[in-house]
């Protein structure tokens, strides 16, 4: 793994072409050199360090130390670091479900996995399998375009957003899902403010989404995560936006811990909640949320609070997801369009696989 601590960043970054928001760089990418290159967001906002992975051990690492996080991001990393451990002489079908193990929640990851080991199988190459990570990059800066496009549309007059976690372009290879619909608003002109928590134990809203929509130089307050159910009651929110690592067939959604406290918080106060999330992160073998499985991390992220932390072997409960229940969710906000309930009906719609 090399280390590249890029200081013209983040004033010096140059934005993609066609993309919206300038200052953020691309979080995953596959490069020239047939390396995986990830920015560290372990170390962000106060440093933006690049990382260039070369095997597959440091991809899962990587995925398993949220160097690389969001569940779009890590399915691409997964079809990247299947077909790294393939080219370093590892057997398929252990390098597979070592890297698809990394993370268990989010489907993404076991998709992009599954399908670089049967590129792997029908065309023999460790570079079929590339091609699987290099279109997943490209189907999902598609997809989030498209779910920014519908999300503006369902929010139109929506001002003042709640998030939660990070959904923007740190997770994804496009704009974001969740925060890609306020890329979009904000694009189109739309004055907005948002919200972001502060995602306890590792401050994914805090470091991460406040940052890159500072990049953007849009306005953003943050909150710890208690104080959500105080500003939703205030009247002080529209909407609530968030994304999602696998949604059962029923709608049920996982997605960062704190997740469900919103929508109930949200639905008390009669403020409207969606997911947020391309088409591919419904598991359709999950018939509900008691179907998915939650991962659970170490003690350390919740106790390591600095000089006045508590004993180290203090016993903690740390699962990285809740499950919302269907029932709690206005809509799910695709790149096919809005679903809503019935959402085992909606959703098999836009999967193709209604009867
Ligand atoms: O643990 P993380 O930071 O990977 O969790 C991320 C989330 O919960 C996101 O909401 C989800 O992965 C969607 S990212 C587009």
């Amino acid at each position: 793994m090399t280390t590249d601590p890029d200081e013209s960043l983040p004033g010096g970054v140059t934005p993609t072409p066609g993309r919206r928001t300038a200052g953020v760089p691309r979080s995953i990418e596959w490069t020239p050199r047939e390396t995986l290159r990830v920015i560290d967001q372990r170390a962000l906002p106060a440093q933006v360090i690049r990382r260039e992975l070369s095997s597959v051990e440091e991809v899962i690492d990587a995925i398993s130390t949220l160097a690389v996080r969001g569940a779009n991001s890590i399915g691409a990393a997964g079809a990247f670091g299947f077909a790294l451990g393939v080219r370093g002489g590892g057997d398929a079908e252990e390098v597979a479900s070592a890297v698809a193990g990394a993370r268990p929640t989010a489907v993404a990851l076991r998709h992009g996995v599954d399908d670089a080991l049967a590129a792997y199988r029908r065309g023999g190459s460790w570079r079929d399998s590339v091609g699987v990570g290099v279109s997943l990059l490209a189907t999902d800066e598609n997809d989030c375009a498209r779910i920014g496009e519908f999300g503006r549309i369902e929010t139109r007059g929506a001002r003042r957003i709640l998030t939660h976690c990070n959904t923007g372009i740190l997770a994804t290879a496009g704009i974001g899902t969740a925060l890609g619909i306020v890329y979009t608003k904000a694009a189109a002109g739309e004055d907005i403010q948002v919200y972001s928590t502060e995602s306890r134990p590792l401050r994914q809203g805090l470091r991460l989404t406040v940052w890159e929509l500072q990049q953007a130089g849009i306005p953003v307050t943050a909150l710890v995560d208690s104080a959500a159910a105080a500003l939703l009651h205030s009247g002080q929110i529209d909407v609530v936006l968030v994304g999602a690592d696998r949604i059962a067939a029923n709608g049920d959604t996982a997605n960062k811990v704190g997740t469900f406290s919103l929508a109930l918080a949200a639905r008390d106060a009669g403020v409207p909640f969606y997911v947020v999330a391309p088409v591919s992160a419904v598991d359709p073998a999950a018939l509900d949320g008691d179907a998915i499985p939650i991962e659970l991390r170490g003690a350390e992220e919740v106790l390591a609070i600095g000089p006045d932390s508590p004993r180290p072997d203090t016993d903690v409960w740390n699962p990285s997801f809740d499950v919302t229940p269907a029932r709690l969710l206005t809509g799910i906000i695709t790149e096919r369009g809005v679903v809503r309930a019935p959402f085992r009906t909606g959703l098999a719609q836009v999967l193709g696989n209604a009867e």
